[in-house]
Protein backbone atom coordinates (compact mmCIF):
# COMPACT_ATOMS: atom_id res chain seq x y z
CA UNK A 1 0.00 0.00 0.00
CA UNK A 2 1.43 3.56 -1.04
CA UNK A 3 0.51 5.70 2.08
CA UNK A 4 2.08 2.95 4.76
CA UNK A 5 5.34 2.35 2.41
CA UNK A 6 6.50 6.11 1.59
CA UNK A 7 10.04 6.98 2.43
CA UNK A 8 8.63 9.80 4.24
CA UNK A 9 4.99 9.75 6.02
CA UNK A 10 3.45 13.01 4.94
CA UNK A 11 0.88 13.57 2.25
CA UNK A 12 0.78 16.34 0.47
CA UNK A 13 -3.20 17.24 0.39
CA UNK A 14 -5.24 18.07 -2.47
CA UNK A 15 -5.88 21.55 -2.82
CA UNK A 16 -8.35 22.58 -5.28
CA UNK A 17 -8.77 26.32 -6.88
CA UNK A 18 -5.91 26.71 -7.86
CA UNK A 19 -2.74 25.67 -4.72
CA UNK A 20 -2.22 22.36 -5.93
CA UNK A 21 -0.24 22.16 -9.22
CA UNK A 22 2.01 19.73 -11.05
CA UNK A 23 5.06 20.94 -9.75
CA UNK A 24 3.73 21.14 -5.74
CA UNK A 25 3.00 17.37 -6.25
CA UNK A 26 5.73 16.29 -8.44
CA UNK A 27 8.18 18.01 -4.99
CA UNK A 28 6.05 16.42 -2.67
CA UNK A 29 6.91 13.26 -3.86
CA UNK A 30 10.61 13.27 -4.98
CA UNK A 31 11.00 14.39 -1.26
CA UNK A 32 9.68 11.02 -0.26
CA UNK A 33 5.98 11.70 0.60
CA UNK A 34 3.06 11.27 -1.71
CA UNK A 35 2.09 14.09 -3.87
CA UNK A 36 -1.70 15.23 -4.99
CA UNK A 37 -3.27 16.50 -7.60
CA UNK A 38 -6.84 18.19 -7.11
CA UNK A 39 -9.00 17.16 -9.75
CA UNK A 40 -12.17 19.32 -8.38
CA UNK A 41 -13.59 22.16 -10.01
CA UNK A 42 -11.60 21.05 -13.16
CA UNK A 43 -12.70 19.51 -16.80
CA UNK A 44 -11.46 16.12 -17.32
CA UNK A 45 -8.77 17.90 -20.48
CA UNK A 46 -7.54 20.18 -18.03
CA UNK A 47 -6.70 17.34 -15.43
CA UNK A 48 -5.44 15.37 -18.12
CA UNK A 49 -2.48 17.83 -18.81
CA UNK A 50 -1.67 18.44 -15.14
CA UNK A 51 -1.11 14.27 -15.02
CA UNK A 52 0.95 14.38 -17.87
CA UNK A 53 3.14 17.03 -15.92
CA UNK A 54 3.20 15.50 -13.29
CA UNK A 55 4.62 12.16 -15.44
CA UNK A 56 6.96 14.66 -16.99
CA UNK A 57 8.28 15.49 -13.81
CA UNK A 58 8.35 12.64 -11.27
CA UNK A 59 8.59 8.98 -11.40
CA UNK A 60 8.00 8.53 -8.17
CA UNK A 61 3.97 7.81 -7.40
CA UNK A 62 1.50 10.54 -6.98
CA UNK A 63 -2.31 10.75 -6.14
CA UNK A 64 -5.18 12.56 -7.72
CA UNK A 65 -8.46 13.99 -5.87
CA UNK A 66 -11.81 14.03 -6.98
CA UNK A 67 -15.02 15.49 -5.63
CA UNK A 68 -17.79 12.94 -5.70
CA UNK A 69 -20.74 14.99 -6.98
CA UNK A 70 -24.48 14.26 -5.39
CA UNK A 71 -25.51 11.97 -8.87
CA UNK A 72 -22.38 9.50 -7.83
CA UNK A 73 -22.38 9.71 -4.44
CA UNK A 74 -23.96 6.11 -2.43
CA UNK A 75 -24.11 7.25 0.87
CA UNK A 76 -26.00 10.80 1.67
CA UNK A 77 -29.85 9.81 1.87
CA UNK A 78 -32.00 10.24 -1.09
CA UNK A 79 -33.98 13.07 -1.04
CA UNK A 80 -31.49 14.83 0.29
CA UNK A 81 -32.55 16.85 3.32
CA UNK A 82 -32.95 20.03 1.40
CA UNK A 83 -33.95 18.97 -2.13
CA UNK A 84 -35.81 19.89 -5.55
CA UNK A 85 -37.89 23.57 -5.03
CA UNK A 86 -36.83 23.66 -1.67
CA UNK A 87 -33.40 24.06 -2.53
CA UNK A 88 -33.19 25.84 -5.37
CA UNK A 89 -35.61 28.93 -3.50
CA UNK A 90 -32.91 28.71 -0.35
CA UNK A 91 -30.07 29.25 -2.94
CA UNK A 92 -31.81 32.33 -4.75
CA UNK A 93 -32.46 33.56 -1.16
CA UNK A 94 -28.99 33.60 -0.57
CA UNK A 95 -27.98 34.78 -3.71
CA UNK A 96 -30.46 37.95 -2.95
CA UNK A 97 -28.81 38.52 0.28
CA UNK A 98 -25.68 38.81 -1.48
CA UNK A 99 -26.52 41.11 -4.30
CA UNK A 100 -25.53 44.48 -2.18
CA UNK A 101 -22.17 43.40 -1.87
CA UNK A 102 -21.92 42.11 -5.22
CA UNK A 103 -22.80 45.62 -6.77
CA UNK A 104 -20.41 47.16 -4.59
CA UNK A 105 -17.62 45.13 -5.57
CA UNK A 106 -19.29 44.97 -9.62
CA UNK A 107 -19.24 41.29 -9.22
CA UNK A 108 -21.65 38.91 -11.33
CA UNK A 109 -23.24 36.46 -9.32
CA UNK A 110 -24.02 33.41 -11.41
CA UNK A 111 -27.77 31.72 -11.40
CA UNK A 112 -27.37 28.53 -9.47
CA UNK A 113 -28.52 25.98 -12.27
CA UNK A 114 -29.24 22.53 -11.59
CA UNK A 115 -27.04 19.92 -9.97
CA UNK A 116 -22.96 20.10 -11.68
CA UNK A 117 -21.88 16.77 -11.92
CA UNK A 118 -18.07 17.97 -12.03
CA UNK A 119 -17.27 16.28 -15.39
CA UNK A 120 -17.46 13.14 -13.22
CA UNK A 121 -17.71 10.17 -16.02
CA UNK A 122 -14.77 11.38 -17.71
CA UNK A 123 -12.55 12.04 -14.68
CA UNK A 124 -13.28 8.78 -13.84
CA UNK A 125 -12.52 7.03 -17.01
CA UNK A 126 -9.31 9.54 -17.46
CA UNK A 127 -7.96 8.18 -13.95
CA UNK A 128 -8.68 4.29 -15.04
CA UNK A 129 -6.59 4.68 -18.80
CA UNK A 130 -4.09 6.47 -17.13
CA UNK A 131 -3.26 4.64 -14.69
CA UNK A 132 -2.61 6.49 -11.70
CA UNK A 133 -0.67 5.09 -8.62
CA UNK A 134 -3.44 6.52 -6.00
CA UNK A 135 -7.05 8.35 -6.02
CA UNK A 136 -8.77 9.70 -3.07
CA UNK A 137 -11.95 11.30 -2.96
CA UNK A 138 -14.08 13.49 -1.01
CA UNK A 139 -17.72 14.91 -0.32
CA UNK A 140 -19.17 11.47 -1.05
CA UNK A 141 -18.40 7.75 -1.47
CA UNK A 142 -18.70 5.95 -5.25
CA UNK A 143 -20.12 2.97 -5.85
CA UNK A 144 -18.32 -0.06 -5.30
CA UNK A 145 -18.52 -0.84 -9.01
CA UNK A 146 -17.23 2.30 -9.59
CA UNK A 147 -14.05 2.06 -6.64
CA UNK A 148 -13.22 -2.10 -8.65
CA UNK A 149 -13.10 -0.42 -11.41
CA UNK A 150 -10.29 2.02 -10.85
CA UNK A 151 -8.27 -0.38 -8.90
CA UNK A 152 -8.81 -3.03 -11.66
CA UNK A 153 -6.17 -0.47 -13.21
CA UNK A 154 -3.61 -1.05 -10.87
CA UNK A 155 -4.74 2.33 -8.62
CA UNK A 156 -4.93 2.47 -4.66
CA UNK A 157 -8.53 4.12 -3.53
CA UNK A 158 -8.73 6.34 -0.86
CA UNK A 159 -11.32 7.91 0.64
CA UNK A 160 -11.78 11.13 2.56
CA UNK A 161 -14.10 10.20 5.82
CA UNK A 162 -14.44 12.44 9.24
CA UNK A 163 -15.83 9.72 11.40
CA UNK A 164 -16.21 6.06 12.43
CA UNK A 165 -19.91 5.82 10.89
CA UNK A 166 -18.45 6.89 7.49
CA UNK A 167 -14.81 5.03 7.92
CA UNK A 168 -17.42 1.86 8.31
CA UNK A 169 -19.34 2.77 5.02
CA UNK A 170 -15.77 3.53 3.02
CA UNK A 171 -14.31 -0.11 3.91
CA UNK A 172 -17.85 -1.66 3.19
CA UNK A 173 -16.78 -0.44 -0.29
CA UNK A 174 -13.15 -2.51 -0.42
CA UNK A 175 -11.55 1.15 -0.54
CA UNK A 176 -7.79 0.68 0.03
CA UNK A 177 -6.72 3.60 2.62
CA UNK A 178 -9.00 6.01 4.58
CA UNK A 179 -8.04 9.57 4.82
CA UNK A 180 -9.69 10.93 8.14
CA UNK A 181 -9.71 14.32 8.49
CA UNK A 182 -10.27 16.16 11.66
CA UNK A 183 -11.78 19.73 12.96
CA UNK A 184 -8.82 21.51 12.21
CA UNK A 185 -8.48 21.34 8.88
CA UNK A 186 -8.29 23.65 6.31
CA UNK A 187 -10.47 24.07 3.34
CA UNK A 188 -13.79 22.15 2.68
CA UNK A 189 -14.82 19.39 5.51
CA UNK A 190 -15.21 16.07 3.75
CA UNK A 191 -17.91 15.10 5.58
CA UNK A 192 -19.88 12.26 2.59
CA UNK A 193 -22.83 13.89 4.03
CA UNK A 194 -23.36 17.72 2.86
CA UNK A 195 -26.03 18.25 5.37
CA UNK A 196 -24.21 16.53 8.50
CA UNK A 197 -22.46 18.67 11.02
CA UNK A 198 -18.54 16.91 11.28
CA UNK A 199 -17.49 15.57 14.51
CA UNK A 200 -15.38 17.96 16.90
CA UNK A 201 -13.63 15.00 18.15
CA UNK A 202 -9.64 15.60 18.01
CA UNK A 203 -7.67 14.30 15.36
CA UNK A 204 -6.12 11.82 18.13
CA UNK A 205 -8.78 10.64 19.81
CA UNK A 206 -10.71 9.76 15.52
CA UNK A 207 -7.91 8.17 14.84
CA UNK A 208 -7.61 5.64 17.38
CA UNK A 209 -11.19 5.06 16.65
CA UNK A 210 -11.22 4.75 13.64
CA UNK A 211 -8.26 2.28 13.70
CA UNK A 212 -10.29 0.17 16.44
CA UNK A 213 -13.13 -0.10 14.04
CA UNK A 214 -11.49 -0.23 10.46
CA UNK A 215 -9.02 -2.82 10.01
CA UNK A 216 -7.35 0.01 7.13
CA UNK A 217 -4.32 1.62 6.43
CA UNK A 218 -5.55 5.07 7.76
CA UNK A 219 -3.42 9.16 6.37
CA UNK A 220 -4.77 11.77 9.06
CA UNK A 221 -5.84 15.70 8.18
CA UNK A 222 -6.41 18.48 10.20
CA UNK A 223 -4.11 21.20 11.67
CA UNK A 224 -0.95 18.90 11.64
CA UNK A 225 1.48 22.21 11.43
CA UNK A 226 4.30 20.58 13.47
CA UNK A 227 7.06 17.13 13.75
CA UNK A 228 5.92 16.81 17.58
CA UNK A 229 1.97 17.03 16.08
CA UNK A 230 2.77 14.52 13.15
CA UNK A 231 4.44 12.01 15.50
CA UNK A 232 1.58 12.10 17.96
CA UNK A 233 -0.76 11.41 15.24
CA UNK A 234 1.39 8.97 14.42
CA UNK A 235 1.42 7.44 17.53
CA UNK A 236 -2.35 7.09 17.68
CA UNK A 237 -2.41 4.50 14.58
CA UNK A 238 -1.92 7.07 11.39
CA UNK A 239 0.21 5.35 8.76
CA UNK A 240 1.02 9.05 7.44
CA UNK A 241 0.03 12.82 8.02
CA UNK A 242 -1.91 14.93 5.64
CA UNK A 243 -0.52 18.52 5.08
CA UNK A 244 -2.73 20.97 3.09
CA UNK A 245 -2.15 24.70 4.62
CA UNK A 246 1.36 24.31 5.67
CA UNK A 247 2.14 23.85 1.75
CA UNK A 248 -0.31 27.00 0.55
CA UNK A 249 3.31 29.70 0.65
CA UNK A 250 5.59 27.04 -0.71
CA UNK A 251 6.41 28.44 -4.06
CA UNK A 252 5.55 25.59 -5.93
CA UNK A 253 1.99 25.97 -4.56
CA UNK A 254 0.04 27.94 -6.96
CA UNK A 255 -1.87 29.90 -4.16
CA UNK A 256 -3.36 33.29 -4.97
CA UNK A 257 -1.70 36.38 -4.28
CA UNK A 258 -4.35 37.25 -2.09
CA UNK A 259 -4.47 34.45 -0.20
CA UNK A 260 -0.66 34.30 0.03
CA UNK A 261 -0.91 37.52 1.95
CA UNK A 262 -3.28 36.97 4.37
CA UNK A 263 -1.60 34.03 5.02
CA UNK A 264 0.83 36.26 6.56
CA UNK A 265 -0.74 39.06 7.62
CA UNK A 266 -1.28 39.20 11.15
CA UNK A 267 -4.78 41.85 11.19
CA UNK A 268 -6.22 37.96 10.39
CA UNK A 269 -6.19 36.30 13.80
CA UNK A 270 -8.70 33.24 13.56
CA UNK A 271 -9.92 30.69 11.68
CA UNK A 272 -13.41 29.32 11.28
CA UNK A 273 -15.89 26.88 9.77
CA UNK A 274 -18.48 28.09 7.55
CA UNK A 275 -20.76 27.11 4.51
CA UNK A 276 -21.54 30.53 3.61
CA UNK A 277 -18.05 30.16 0.75
CA UNK A 278 -19.47 27.39 -0.78
CA UNK A 279 -22.54 25.85 0.73
CA UNK A 280 -20.45 23.20 2.33
CA UNK A 281 -18.44 23.66 5.65
CA UNK A 282 -14.81 24.72 5.05
CA UNK A 283 -12.24 26.45 7.52
CA UNK A 284 -10.73 30.00 6.51
CA UNK A 285 -9.43 32.79 8.15
CA UNK A 286 -11.96 35.23 9.42
CA UNK A 287 -12.43 38.79 7.30
CA UNK A 288 -15.58 40.38 6.41
CA UNK A 289 -17.16 37.90 3.81
CA UNK A 290 -17.29 35.37 6.60
CA UNK A 291 -18.46 37.99 9.33
CA UNK A 292 -21.46 39.18 6.95
CA UNK A 293 -22.66 35.86 6.20
CA UNK A 294 -21.42 32.99 8.29
CA UNK A 295 -24.74 31.00 9.08
CA UNK A 296 -27.13 32.06 6.07
CA UNK A 297 -26.36 30.09 3.14
CA UNK A 298 -28.08 26.94 2.42
CA UNK A 299 -26.13 23.31 2.88
CA UNK A 300 -26.45 23.23 -0.89
CA UNK A 301 -22.76 23.02 -2.88
CA UNK A 302 -21.68 23.00 -5.49
CA UNK A 303 -24.92 25.98 -5.63
CA UNK A 304 -23.76 28.00 -3.39
CA UNK A 305 -20.25 28.33 -4.41
CA UNK A 306 -20.90 28.80 -8.04
CA UNK A 307 -23.21 32.05 -7.05
CA UNK A 308 -20.50 32.81 -4.63
CA UNK A 309 -17.77 32.89 -7.18
CA UNK A 310 -17.91 35.99 -8.95
CA UNK A 311 -17.94 37.73 -5.54
CA UNK A 312 -14.33 35.92 -5.20
CA UNK A 313 -13.30 36.60 -8.46
CA UNK A 314 -13.80 40.41 -8.36
CA UNK A 315 -12.08 40.42 -4.57
CA UNK A 316 -9.15 38.72 -6.46
CA UNK A 317 -8.90 41.37 -9.31
CA UNK A 318 -9.36 44.07 -6.16
CA UNK A 319 -6.69 42.26 -4.31
CA UNK A 320 -9.13 42.20 -1.21
CA UNK A 321 -8.87 39.79 1.03
CA UNK A 322 -11.94 40.60 2.99
CA UNK A 323 -14.01 38.86 -0.02
CA UNK A 324 -11.79 35.76 -0.76
CA UNK A 325 -11.95 32.43 0.15
CA UNK A 326 -9.20 32.16 2.69
CA UNK A 327 -8.97 28.68 3.44
CA UNK A 328 -6.91 28.05 6.16
CA UNK A 329 -6.29 25.24 8.70
CA UNK A 330 -6.18 26.08 12.52
CA UNK A 331 -1.79 25.88 12.14
CA UNK A 332 -1.79 28.26 9.45
CA UNK A 333 0.43 30.63 11.54
CA UNK A 334 3.46 27.53 10.81
CA UNK A 335 3.17 27.95 6.96
CA UNK A 336 6.50 29.10 5.10
CA UNK A 337 7.29 30.42 1.90
CA UNK A 338 10.02 27.42 1.81
CA UNK A 339 10.13 24.92 -0.57
CA UNK A 340 7.75 21.86 -0.45
CA UNK A 341 10.63 19.60 -0.21
CA UNK A 342 11.86 20.95 3.33
CA UNK A 343 8.35 21.36 4.54
CA UNK A 344 7.90 17.45 4.28
CA UNK A 345 11.38 16.67 5.33
CA UNK A 346 10.54 18.85 8.52
CA UNK A 347 7.60 16.96 9.34
CA UNK A 348 8.67 14.00 8.36
CA UNK A 349 11.93 14.02 10.52
CA UNK A 350 10.17 12.86 14.11
CA UNK A 351 7.73 10.27 12.62
C1 LIG B 1 -6.70 25.54 0.15
C2 LIG B 1 -7.20 24.16 0.45
C3 LIG B 1 -7.86 23.45 -0.55
C4 LIG B 1 -8.30 22.14 -0.30
N1 LIG B 1 -8.86 21.42 -1.33
C5 LIG B 1 -9.13 20.10 -1.15
C6 LIG B 1 -9.51 19.28 -2.26
O1 LIG B 1 -9.59 19.72 -3.40
N2 LIG B 1 -9.76 17.97 -2.01
C7 LIG B 1 -9.62 17.42 -0.76
O2 LIG B 1 -9.84 16.21 -0.59
N3 LIG B 1 -9.26 18.17 0.30
C8 LIG B 1 -9.00 19.49 0.12
N4 LIG B 1 -8.55 20.24 1.19
C9 LIG B 1 -8.46 19.61 2.53
C10 LIG B 1 -7.17 18.82 2.65
O3 LIG B 1 -7.27 17.59 1.96
C11 LIG B 1 -6.83 18.47 4.11
O4 LIG B 1 -7.89 17.79 4.72
C12 LIG B 1 -6.49 19.70 4.95
O5 LIG B 1 -5.69 20.60 4.23
C13 LIG B 1 -5.76 19.26 6.18
O6 LIG B 1 -5.69 20.29 7.12
P1 LIG B 1 -4.52 21.41 7.14
O7 LIG B 1 -4.90 22.35 6.05
O8 LIG B 1 -4.64 21.99 8.49
O9 LIG B 1 -3.21 20.72 6.88
C14 LIG B 1 -8.12 21.55 0.98
C15 LIG B 1 -7.46 22.28 1.97
C16 LIG B 1 -7.00 23.56 1.72
C17 LIG B 1 -6.27 24.30 2.80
Amino acid sequence: MVVSELDVPVVGAPMAGGPSTPELAAAVSDAGGLGFLAGGMLDAAALQEQIAEVWARTERPFGVNLFVPATADTYAPRPRPLDGTARAMAVSAYRDRLAADAARLGAELAEAGPDDTDDWDRKVDLVIRERVPVVSFTFGLPSGDVIHEIQRSGTQVVVTVTDVEEARAAAGHDVDALCVQGPDAGGHRGTLDESKEPSGDDLLDLVSSVRSAVALPVVAAGGVATPERAARVRAAGADAVQIGTLLLLCPEAGTHLVHRRALTDPSFTDTAVTRAFSGRLARSLVNDFLRAHDGHAPAAYPEVNKVTRGLRRAAAAAEDPQWFALWAGTGWRRARPVPAAVVVRDLGAAS
